[in-house]
């Protein structure tokens, strides 16, 4: 038997199992709910640039906040119940666990920049409303009319008819505002949306960047699970990264994206992890209703997607697709 043969094929044999392992785990991976075709193409091109991740994340996010067609997401976002649009966002490294976010910003358009100045030129991890806007203006961001004349249209047009109703449900809060509410989740398929992008860089690090008007004719001051560091987005390099989009007091009820990541740190494939994260959601049996979709990226670059709604999907590119490609996401139901 020829030995040295068999050395030669098996030294090759390692060294190819090492190549493609090395290819697989340092592979570019970004991910983005629906709306963030934009989103996915920035943080692609930054990173096989040699970008920073966060720069990745922050930038895609910004080009989906900056966008006004998107009316669930920054500028052009549908205001809250007095016409007021109120931005809420979050972005975390899973390399270091750090996090910044604001709730309520009125007056600027681009949020996870704010959200990223929170992390690094702050003590502090959460600032909201009149304290982010101060906040956002002291670091040189520029003030902006957040109400597009077609957000204001929009606006009127939602609460023509129902203006009266609701107003008098506002004033009671609980009761016919309830009702209100379930009527308005059940008949508005843009009534809450938001942008997630999930990131992964040739080093294995990850990061989530999360941007949303939250839901249209919120309450004033009403936050999502958005900024809410575990419910709408969390991210741990030796885990995994995860975020959330839909009815954000679905998710903060129980920390939905750290729920996910979580499991994942258990080995659980991501696909279930994003499973039983919403099997988790439908058990609450919200009276209310309303839809959440969650997606996830392992630490070694694996994606899913999961949710309590048909037809679902989320944009996947790598560094090997020169586009975005629809992955579906999972629908579960009890
Ligand atoms: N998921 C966004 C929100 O509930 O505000």
């Amino acid at each position: 038997m020829d030995y040295s043969a068999r050395k030669f094929d098996n030294a090759y044999l390692s060294t190819e199992i090492v190549l493609i392992f090395k290819r697989v785990v340092s592979m570019i991976v970004a991910i983005a709910s629906r709306n963030g075709d934009k989103a996915v193409r920035e943080a692609l091109r930054i990173l096989k640039g040699g970008g920073d991740l966060l720069d990745a994340v922050e930038k895609g996010v910004r080009l989906v906040e900056d966008d006004p067609a998107d009316t669930t997401v920054g500028y052009g976002g549908l205001p809250n119940l007095l016409g007021e649009v109120e931005l809420d966002a979050s972005i975390m490294d899973g390399a270091t666990l750090r996090t910044g976010a604001v709730a309520g910003i009125k007056h600027f358009k681009n949020p996870i920049s704010i959200a990223r100045r929170v992390m690094e030129q702050t003590p502090h991890v959460l600032l909201i409303g009149e304290g982010a806007d101060r906040f956002a203006k002291l670091q040189g961001f520029e003030e902006t009319n957040l109400l597009t004349p077609e957000a204001k249209k929009r606006y009127e047009d939602m609460v023509t008819g129902k203006a009266q109703l609701y107003s008098e449900a506002y004033r009671k809060i609980h009761g016919e505002l309830l009702e209100w509410y379930k009527k308005y989740i059940e008949s508005k398929s843009d009534s809450h949306g938001t942008v997630n992008l999930i990131v992964r860089d040739s080093e294995g690090n990850l990061a989530v960047g999360v941007s949303t008007s939250g839901t249209a004719l919120k309450m004033p001051g009403r936050i999502g699970d958005s900024p809410i560091i575990g419910a709408g987005n969390y991210a741990d390099k030796t885990a995994g990264a995860a975020a959330c989009t839909g009815r954000g007091e679905l998710s903060i009820r129980i920390c939905l994206a750290k729920h996910v990541v979580d499991l994942m740190r258990q080995r659980v494939p991501v696909q279930e992890a994003c499973i039983d994260g919403i099997r988790k959601i439908l058990q609450l049996n919200d009276p209310l209703g309303g839809g959440m979709n969650v997606l996830a990226m392992s630490r070694t670059g694996e994606t899913a997607g999961a949710s309590t709604a048909a037809e679902v999907f989320y944009l996947y590119q790598d560094e090997k697709l020169s586009e975005p490609v629809r992955k579906t996401s999972l629908q579960v139901r009890v």
